[in-house]
């Protein structure tokens, strides 16, 4: 069960010790509702299946950023995998060490750079040459040496959506490893601040089998061998992210399963296995809880309009991606509907034709499977303030979001005289 820590007694839905509804009633909707207890079984199931190697096991902020869910991590001894300046200060202002931030994209500004060199981050994984010219001009202006991981671009199918896909050659990301291996050749004489400690690779996200991860590893190993050979040692092995959680019916890879076939490879060379996991650590860690504004009834369907919309929760809409659906109070009756949101966009459907309990006005829905890619990828549109989030701990609900006003919508936008 993979949402084990929302379950329903006598018919209520709970979040570990709390009760959906009241905690509805408490923060309002819609509201992302977060369990602390899957956060951490979901690190620790990692930690557990590379315990004893030497590992660093690194938290995708953009998976979740709130700075509270960071800071539970950073407690668990997590690292993390960041993609932004944003993400970096996030990290910092949880409480998170810069020296466990490996640093990835393919579009970092040089403000960006010059922000992680100071903060002396683990290392930048490194896209392009000019990348990593500008690395290199950045530490050389701080009067410090960087550390960098190319990434390597395996041409790796990842059987997942087209849109979250990375590891093909045809993918803007990372290096073909023809180019990566001219370029650490030369970087010791070419770029004399930066310092290269590891090689990366990652090909998508929510890929449920190993086959991908370990053709992937398998062709990042042979490279490190063979640049071995040629003078260059690397001490970590960065699998990147990846791995798949159950929203429907997936059968995915437990981190023991993908860990049993990685490591062997990466111990061989004697290094340090990094992997940067976001969905699996959060994915089913939270529900997006909204609350029924209408239920219209039209010739051809039945539509339940919810006060959450695509601006809360994108990846129905953009990626057709499934998100359960429940009923926070069961009901007996049953009817097939849609479940829409209010936005001003044919897009903004949660699901179509789905059976639920027949619920009314003012009814609460759960949907399910929202940590991971939820809120972090919300927005204004149709200036709708951003959703609350909160986290419960046992018993308890903490808000570690407000809801946004109106206010804080045009807080930064300039007054016209
Ligand atoms: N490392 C790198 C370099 C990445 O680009 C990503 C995700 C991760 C790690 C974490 O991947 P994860 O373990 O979460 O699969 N918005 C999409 C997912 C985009 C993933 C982008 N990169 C979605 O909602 O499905």
């Amino acid at each position: 069960m993979e949402q084990e820590f929302f379950t329903r007694v006598d018919g209520e839905l709970y979040c570990e010790g709390v009760k959906v509804k009241e905690a509805a009633e408490t923060f309002g909707t819609p509201m992302y509702l977060y369990s602390a207890a899957h956060l951490r079984k979901r690190y620790r199931d990692f930690e557990e299946a590379l315990k004893g190697s030497p590992h660093r096991i690194c938290f995708a902020v953009k998976a979740c950023s709130n700075v509270n869910i960071l800071d539970l991590f950073a407690k668990e001894g997590a690292g993390f995998d960041i993609v932004s300046g944003g993400e970096l200060y996030r990290v910092i202002k949880a409480g998170g060490d810069p020296r466990s931030c490996v640093y990835a994209g393919v579009g970092k500004s040089k403000a960006e750079i010059e922000y992680a060199v100071e903060n002396e981050i683990l290392y930048f994984g490194v896209e392009s040459e000019p990348e990593l010219e500008r690395i290199n001009a950045a530490a050389k202006k701080l009067g410090k040496k960087a550390r960098v991981a190319l990434r390597i671009n395996p041409d790796v199918d990842a059987h997942t959506h087209e849109y979250i896909t990375t590891g093909k050659s045809e993918n803007k990301f990372g290096l073909a490893p023809e180019a990566a291996r001219t370029l650490y050749l030369k970087m010791a004489s070419a770029y004399p601040y930066v310092e290269a400690v590891g090689a990366q690779v990652h090909i998508g996200s929510q890929i449920t089998e190993t086959a991908p991860f370990l053709e992937g590893a398998k062709k990042l190993a042979a490279f490190i061998k063979e640049l071995k050979v040629q003078g260059v040692s690397l001490k970590y092995f960065d699998i990147g992210g990846g791995l798949g959680i159950v929203y429907q019916n997936e059968d995915p890879a437990t981190p023991a399963a993908l860990v049993n076939e990685l490591l062997p490879l990466v111990k061989e060379l004697g290094m340090t296995f990094v992997c940067e996991m976001g969905r699996y650590m959060c994915g089913n860690a939270a529900m997006l809880v909204a609350s029924v504004e209408y239920v219209k009834r039209t010739a051809k369907k039945n539509f339940v309009v919810v006060d959450a919309g695509m601006n809360d929760l994108l990846r129905p809409a953009l990626y057709e991606a499934y998100h359960e659906i429940k009923a926070v109070e069961e009901k007996e009756e049953k009817f097939v509907c849609d479940v829409v949101g209010p936005i001003c966009e044919s897009a903004d459907i949660f699901r179509k034709d789905c059976e639920i309990p027949a619920v009314e006005a003012d009814d609460l829905l759960a949907i399910c499977s929202a940590g991971a890619y939820g809120f972090s990828m919300s927005s204004n549109y149709n200036s709708r303030g951003r959703a609350a989030e909160v986290l419960v701990e046992g018993d308890k609900a903490r808000l570690i979001r407000k809801r946004e006003s109106f206010e804080d919508q045009v807080r930064n936008e300039t007054t016209c005289e």
